[in-house]
């Protein structure tokens, strides 16, 4: 029998880690973790059943992940050398990391956003630096700027529009960034589909942008489809520490009709926006709540009265508490759901905060 001892073997910097924590409610109102509340259409789900049986699910995936390469090519016009697909967009933000810094090196990031980032620096035994976002939750490139060269930092991760806060930063602030920072600039766009704001185009002047995007708050959260755009040069070292298959058969299936046949996708963009509108007029008339403008599915809010979190819990609402962020003291934020989830999250808000 052996009884080595197993702390001894783990690496000082992911001792030193907290795991990325998520509440989950077993039942209730879940709107906490930025997903699409409505579930893929009839149509897409009849499909997927239809085809099961000859998806050959004994075989490895397309390593390559060619049709679903093919549908978002032809959705954003950029070949499909630059794409890369990845379990998620948090793979794709592991990799960057791994192919772009030794260990460690610096990446940073304003703060508060996605503390992705920063975990995964981390347990690379990278060095996570921040730059401190102002109240109205944007930053100035100058001030930037000189952060990242003084820490020389290989990579700046901009959240675009930025989670936890809701907002797109700047356009002006993140050009300069891009067109004077010498290292690689992410533009994690997973939210994309609801600010309507890209960088893009501006992947045709400077080789050093990179645009991260997620399927899952628009209805694949379950199947785990990111996908980055690179320079073509970056994306061939990038899949060098890919992992093989590292995007299953039924993901990269589902994923590919999804982006071909988007019109109820597009419907249900639209009804999240819709309903975003309304919860933001709705909590505004909260007399101790201070309301964050937002370009995602999401809001965040400041309640000036304690518990809330708790108390929505309790009654079977799920939000993302953000309390610990020394900034986000007494920060909720709420994924907008069906109007349904909504008015069930308004009563419930209305209830504990009265
Ligand atoms: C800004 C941002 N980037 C990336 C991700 C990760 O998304 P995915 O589910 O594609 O890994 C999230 C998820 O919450 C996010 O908020």
């Amino acid at each position: 029998m052996s009884q080595i001892d197993l702390m001894g073997l783990v690496r000082a910097n992911v001792k030193e880690l907290k795991a990325y924590q998520v509440e989950n409610l077993d039942e209730g109102t879940k709107l906490h973790a930025n997903e699409n509340p409505y579930p893929p259409s009839q149509e897409l789900l009849d499909k997927i059943f239809q085809r099961l049986d000859k998806l050959e699910l004994n075989r490895y995936p397309d390593p390559d992940c060619r049709n679903l390469k093919k549908a978002i090519a032809a959705r954003t016009g950029v070949l499909t050398e630059q794409i890369i697909i990845g379990n998620g967009s948090d793979e794709l933000i592991q990799y960057l990391m791994q192919v772009l810094c030794n260990e460690g090196e610096t990446i940073a990031f304003p703060d508060p956003t996605f503390a992705m980032y920063g975990i995964t620096a981390q347990g690379l035994g990278l060095k996570p630096v921040s730059f401190p976002l102002n109240d109205n939750w944007d930053f100035k490139a100058g001030p930037a700027l000189e952060i990242l060269t003084e820490q020389k930092a290989r990579l700046v991760f901009i959240s675009y529009p930025n989670n936890p806060t809701g907002n797109c930063f700047s356009d002006q602030e993140i050009q300069q960034i891009i067109e004077q920072f010498e290292g690689i600039v992410v533009l994690d766009e997973a939210y994309q589909d609801f600010s309507g704001k890209t960088f893009l185009k501006q992947m045709e002047k400077h080789n050093n942008l990179v645009i991260l995007r997620s399927l899952s708050k628009i209805g694949l959260a379950g199947l785990r489809v990111g996908y980055g755009i690179f320079p073509t040069l970056l994306a061939e070292q990038v899949n060098k520490v890919r992992l093989p298959y590292n995007s299953n058969t039924v993901s990269q299936w589902v994923a590919t009709e999804l982006l071909n046949n988007f019109t109820s996708v597009q419907n249900q963009i639209h009804s999240i926006l819709d309903e975003r509108n309304r919860l933001m007029d709705e909590l505004s008339k909260f007399p101790s709540i201070t309301v964050y403008p937002s370009n995602s599915n999401f809001i965040l809010f400041r309640d000036s009265k304690d518990g809330v979190f708790n108390k929505l819990k309790e009654n079977g609402i799920l939000l993302r508490n953000l309390s610990s962020h020394p900034r986000l003291k007494n920060c909720l934020r709420v994924t907008i759901g069906t109007k349904q989830e909504n008015d069930q999250f308004l009563n419930q808000l209305r209830k504990v905060t009265s």
